[in-house]
């Protein structure tokens, strides 16, 4: 394949080795970076291609150990000319557990008088990353009653939950002292509905047929209509993303968290994704998700595989990733729809 050969030129001789010898992890690295490490796993990494992201060509590596993922994000986005992707910013939200309130109103009260002078205290932590709001909610709960309050925390290009966490931990004894509360829990959320990603993508109706139009719509209205079928529908969607995300060493399991809290968000577990028919019989997909990755920080950039991802994506901000990451979700999504609607799942999987 041309374009794979044209892909692997752009890495030195050293890199190169190291992709195919350590995967860009040797033991010296991996015992920097965790705990109690005895031995490197690995998985195939492999180049997913056809697509056209925001009008750039991107071929895209996926750290994968399944047959046929690579295959389906391949051929959804074979069947689209574009996606057109977009992100709502980079917001993280933490939030602190406040227990024992005197009085929920006034404690409420109290601590959005306190707003301001919180924000500034929170924002001693960073130079660069800032928090840009704090919300109060109260809560019934199994133990009763209890206060939660939420930072909201423009992480940039990280992925944030470090600071997130450190601003509420700093944070918690102040709000404590004004609500005369008990402090318990103080964490980042992985439900990031701040930091979304949207993609949308059309399938002229010749290049499919009608009938496999009128087909993917109607699978879609299965997952729609079923959680048994959502949750199948969703694990597709993933299988591009965190093949992506892996090898660009992000947290995949709070990116995992965020989708399935995220299709469960109105009370019924739902697709991420929504396949339509425009007026002229064309295919139209769309998919909305919450995005919480980074490409600077935590492990991103002393795992060297994750560089070198990085560059060959030219995903330089966590918007960029982000936007990737949502049209591999789509492709994905599409390419196992069309494969399961005409020849069949199998016919891929040999
Ligand atoms: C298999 O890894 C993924 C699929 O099951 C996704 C789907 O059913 O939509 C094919």
């Amino acid at each position: 394949m041309k374009k794979r050969r044209e892909f692997l030129e752009q890495l030195s001789e050293v890199e190169h080795e190291m992709l195919k010898v350590t995967g860009g992890l040797d033991m010296e690295m991996a015992d920097q970076m965790r705990e109690n490490v005895i031995g490197i796993t690995k998985i195939p990494l492999g180049l997913a291609e056809n697509f056209r992201i925001n009008g750039k060509e991107i071929l895209i590596p996926i750290a994968t150990e399944e047959r046929s993922v690579i295959t389906q994000a391949s051929t959804g986005a074979g069947l689209v000319d574009n996606f057109e992707a977009s992100t709502t910013g980079n917001i993280m939200i933490g939030q602190i557990q406040l227990l024992d309130i005197p009085d929920m109103e006034k404690a409420k009260k109290a601590v959005l008088a306190e707003k301001e002078a919180l924000l500034v205290d929170a924002n001693t932590l960073s130079r660069s990353r800032k928090a840009v709001d704090l919300t109060v909610k109260a809560l019934d709960s199994a133990v009763g009653s209890m206060l939660i309050v939420q930072i909201y925390a423009d992480v940039r290009d990280s992925m944030g939950a470090n600071l997130v966490d450190s601003m509420c931990e700093l944070l918690a004894p102040t709000i404590a002292k004004i609500t005369g509360g008990r402090v318990n829990m103080r964490i980042l959320s992985n439900l990031a509905t701040k930091r979304m990603v949207r993609v949308s993508a059309t399938v002229p109706k010749e290049r499919i047929g009608a009938d496999v139009v009128d087909k993917i719509i109607t699978a879609d209205a299965f997952a729609w209509a079923d959680p048994y079928r959502a949750s199948t529908s969703n694990k597709g969607i993933m299988n591009g993303i965190i093949g992506l995300l892996l090898a660009t060493s992000n947290d995949i399991r709070a990116v995992e968290a965020g989708a399935h809290s995220y299709a469960a968000i109105t009370g019924t577990y739902r697709p991420l994704t929504k396949w339509t028919k425009t007026e002229n019989g064309d295919l139209y997909g769309e998919l909305e998700m919450p995005m919480s990755v980074g490409t600077v920080g935590g492990v991103v950039r002393t795992h060297k595989l994750a560089g070198i991802v990085l560059r060959l994506l030219g995903a330089e901000t966590a918007a960029e990733l982000s936007m990737i990451a949502g049209s591999v979700g789509l492709a994905s999504n599409l390419g196992a729809l069309y494969i399961m609607v005409t020849e069949g799942i199998k016919s891929i999987q040999a």
